[in-house]
């Protein structure tokens, strides 16, 4: 079966991004990554995508005036590339409900807590300051409320004495990059449905 073309949506570092592209190289991943886009010219990502040979192309999101105008352009980039699946990998820009309902059923994200504990932001800060004892990852699928998709993998670590936001922080990113390509997977070989806002393993 033809491997589904994947665009990662970055803003920053990269490292989910990495992890996707390195799973990807795998000779039956159902997936390939394509292209990397960033909304921001300075996304220390782009560059590690270009070293592993993924072109990249940037849409800065100061340069347009609202946001139907910048998510049209995203709209425009993808669908040059060609795009079946889309990964937000770090990606900070609320998507609009128009662009999120283009993509229902072929878009992930990844979010460093377990939802619906803890959307937005600042999660380790804010796991650390309730006293949880255990912390984790999310893969979920996008819909137009923030965080609040279709969940597909989700990983517990703990939270142990001592942590910082550092050390929990690298904690769960390792956790991220192990279940990011690990439900790219599944979403890419067509074996996970969305119904009913409920992730369907077929
Ligand atoms: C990750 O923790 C991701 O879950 C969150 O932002 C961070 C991005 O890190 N959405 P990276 O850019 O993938 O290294």
């Amino acid at each position: 079966m033809a491997r589904k073309r994947v665009g990662i949506l970055i803003s920053g570092r990269g490292s989910n991004m990495e992890s996707l592209i390195d799973a990807a190289q795998a000779k039956d991943f159902p997936a390939e990554i394509v292209r990397v886009v960033s909304n921001r010219p300075d996304a220390k990502g782009l560059e590690a995508a270009q070293r592993k040979g993924i072109a990249t192309a940037v849409v800065d999101h100061t340069k347009f005036s609202t946001r139907e105008a910048f998510d049209a352009a995203l709209q425009e980039t993808l669908k040059s590339a060609k795009i079946e699946i889309l990964c937000l990998a770090g990606f900070m820009r609320v998507l609009t409900n128009g662009f999120v309902e283009n993509w229902q059923g072929r878009i992930l994200n990844i979010h460093p807590s377990l939802l619906p504990a803890y959307k937005g932001v600042d999660t380790h800060k804010r796991a650390l300051a309730a006293g949880e004892k255990t912390h984790g990852a999310t893969v979920h699928f996008v819909v137009p409320e923030l965080d609040s998709g279709p969940i597909v993998i989700q990983e517990k670590v703990p939270v142990k004495e001592g942590d910082d936001e550092k050390t929990l922080a690298a904690r769960v990113l390792a956790v991220e990059h192990r279940i990011y390509p690990a439900a790219l997977k599944l979403l890419a070989a067509g074996k996970i449905s969305v119904k009913d806002n409920k992730v369907l393993f077929v």
